[in-house]
């Protein structure tokens, strides 16, 4: 905890952040901070408490940030600085509501999150996991013609759920692999993105309509490294213990942590990461520093760097 002159505004940070981001928080001379001074959530008790009076809060995915927070906290709290680019741990209309600013960090993960949705692909389509595990456990026998084949990227068809700037990055990396085809859904064309990587675009209301897992073919990988909720689980365990589709590689999942004993880590077909897409030092680094300086913008009436529009 920094202790500064009583006149400054007051900023409680829900965790202990990455050092970027406190370095400029501390630096600034601009606020005093108070830190929840841990690599674990803080207890939803102690974080009504401590937000009683502040003019600002960072926090990160895990804090739910909703009416009963925003009410603890009081009219004194302008500016809400989460340490994430998703945002749908945030009541925005009662941030909205409240005339509360939002910053989030978008741009600086973009290319770690495209990394890893590239390595997940890799991992799951050329059974990585399968391989390592009978390697070490004695199942590696002799060379053998078709075992622990999978299927390659080159000449395959992508289809990306969502064409913002992860897909694009995450389509940018894949090209070099040689992928025949990009197709993307999203709630509308996005024709200027989409040229960038020749994709061809797929209505939502097409793919809403059919069951998305029974339409795939059982070469199919599906993964995910948005949000959890955008996957009905029991139909994906369905279609993986089926051969419906042919792999998955998750991310992300609902609820996080994922059980150890829920049905998806029974299926060697299913590559389960604890949310780790922008897990880099420097990604990490630079998402600290980004919300210390949305925050810092905020609390000063200025635009902020990266700001959500409510
Ligand atoms: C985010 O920022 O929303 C990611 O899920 C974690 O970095």
């Amino acid at each position: 905890m920094q202790r500064a002159k009583s006149t400054l505004p007051r900023v409680y940070v829900t965790r202990k952040i990455p050092p970027e981001g406190l370095k400029i928080l501390s630096q600034s001379g601009e606020v005093q901070y108070e830190l929840w001074d841990s690599d674990n959530p803080v207890p939803r008790q102690e974080l009504l408490k401590r937000v009683r009076g502040v003019d600002g809060l960072v926090c990160v995915l895990t804090e739910k940030i909703d009416a009963e927070v925003l009410d603890a906290a009081g009219p004194n709290l302008k500016v809400l600085s989460t340490m994430s680019v998703g945002f749908d741990h945030l009541s925005l209309d009662e941030l909205k509501k409240r005339g509360i600013r939002v910053g989030y960090t978008p741009d600086v993960l973009t290319d770690a999150v495209a990394e890893l949705t590239v390595a997940l692909l890799l991992t799951t389509s050329r059974r990585l996991v399968e391989a390592t595990h009978e390697a070490k456990t004695g199942g590696w026998g002799t060379w053998r013609t078709l075992w622990l084949c999978g299927y390659e990227l080159a000449n395959s068809t992508v289809g990306i759920l969502g064409l913002g700037r992860i897909g694009i990055a995450i389509a940018e990396r894949l090209m070099p692999f040689k992928v025949k085809k990009f197709i993307y859904t999203d709630v509308a064309p996005r024709p200027e993105l989409a040229s960038q990587i020749q994709a061809e675009y797929v209505s939502m209301e097409e793919l809403a309509k059919q069951k998305l897992f029974s339409q795939m073919k059982n070469t199919a990988i599906f993964i995910n490294t948005s949000r959890g909720g955008v996957v009905n689980q029991e139909d994906l365990y369905e279609a993986l213990s089926t051969g419906q589709i042919a792999a998955a590689g998750l991310d992300v999942t609902t609820p996080e942590p994922l059980p150890t004993n829920h049905p998806l880590f029974t299926l060697k077909n299913c590559v389960i990461l604890p949310h780790i897409a922008s897990a880099s030092y420097t990604t990490r680094n630079a998402m600290s520093a980004l919300a210390a300086n949305n925050l810092l913008a905020g609390l000063r009436g200025e635009p902020m760097p990266k700001e959500l529009k409510l």
